[in-house]
């Protein structure tokens, strides 16, 4: 069971003499307790890769499988859902509770109501509260945290999600990053993000797409061992962790790189009292 991508490729206006080749030769594998982020600089590819894996583009060349077959196929119904940049720009319910709970009941799902009503709760959004505003009411964080509590209530089994977090407080942040988390026990999670060191202590794998193509596929471990890569792509890796890599360069013995400061600090100073 996973969702894959061989060898994608998908040019926009194909053979027109504008044409962009806005993905190239990506291949990836996302499995059910994977969180995969997929940074990039504008331009990149990653929305492009998310509609191609989400079956709304239709690959050039190469293929995408949802669990053994195409994502049109009536088996693949339901199991991928994408949340796309700026989604409150799509919603059109009168209440949040009926926009959340469209997905599940356009499925076919029997309580599509306590679906929209634990996702709104994932995010942080108190249903009771929420749930019968309208939702051009709500602020800006509150609108995007409503919008992907539509696509968690679908209980799809793959997620990919399109800078979710962009524009949101640290509290819309975190509420976002907690929800993914529980996502993630029965479901395959996708995020391009600008800010992938949001994601980085938890994350099971990175890709780095530069123009189209895949810099740098692996895991966390492995980005830390060797960031320059990233770098050649446009990327940089969050002051945090750039602080402990160079303090690791430099002959401290840090075992675990974290983006938690308390965590960091309390390491630095352990393995300065080894050093001297
Ligand atoms: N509908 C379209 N028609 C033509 N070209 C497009 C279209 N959509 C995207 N592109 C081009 O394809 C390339 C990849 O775009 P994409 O939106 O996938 O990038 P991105 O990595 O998501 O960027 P950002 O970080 O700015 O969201 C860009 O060069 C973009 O201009
Ligand atoms: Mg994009």
């Amino acid at each position: 069971m996973a969702l894959v991508a061989d060898n994608v490729s998908y040019a926009y206006e194909e053979g027109r003499p504008f044409g962009v080749d806005a993905v190239r030769g990506v291949g990836l594998t996302l499995e059910v307790g994977d969180l995969l982020v997929v940074a990039g600089t504008t331009g990149s590819g990653k929305s492009t890769l998310l509609r191609l894996l989400a079956g709304l583009l239709e690959p050039s060349t190469g293929s995408v499988v949802v669990d053994g077959v195409s994502p049109g196929h009536r088996d693949a119904r339901g199991a991928v859902a994408i949340v796309f940049q700026d989604p409150e720009t799509q919603f059109f319910a009168e209440t949040l509770r009926i926009d959340v709970a469209f997905g599940p009941r356009n499925l076919g799902h029997a309580d599509a109501e306590s679906a929209a009503d634990r996702a709104l709760s994932e995010v942080g959004l108190d249903p009771s509260v929420y749930g019968s505003r309208s939702p051009f009411s709500l602020s800006g964080g509150e609108a995007r945290r409503g919008a992907i509590a539509g696509a968690l209530a679908m209980g799809a089994r793959y997620l990919l999600l399109d800078e979710p977090t962009a524009g949101l407080d640290a509290a819309g942040r975190a509420s976002i990053r907690g929800a993914l988390e529980v996502e993630r026990q029965r479901s395959g999670v996708i995020v391009v993000t600008h800010d992938p060191g949001e994601f980085l202590d938890s994350a099971s794998g990175i890709i780095a797409l530069d123009e189209g193509r895949v810099a740098l596929s692996g895991s966390v471990g492995e980005l830390y061992a060797d960031p320059s890569v990233y770098e050649r792509a446009g990327l940089e890796l969050p002051p945090i962790v750039r602080t402990q890599l160079l303090a690791r360069a430099s002959g401290m013995p840090l075992e675990q790189v974290t983006l938690d400061p308390g965590r960091a600090a309390a390491a630095l100073v352990a393995a300065r009292g080894m050093r001297s």
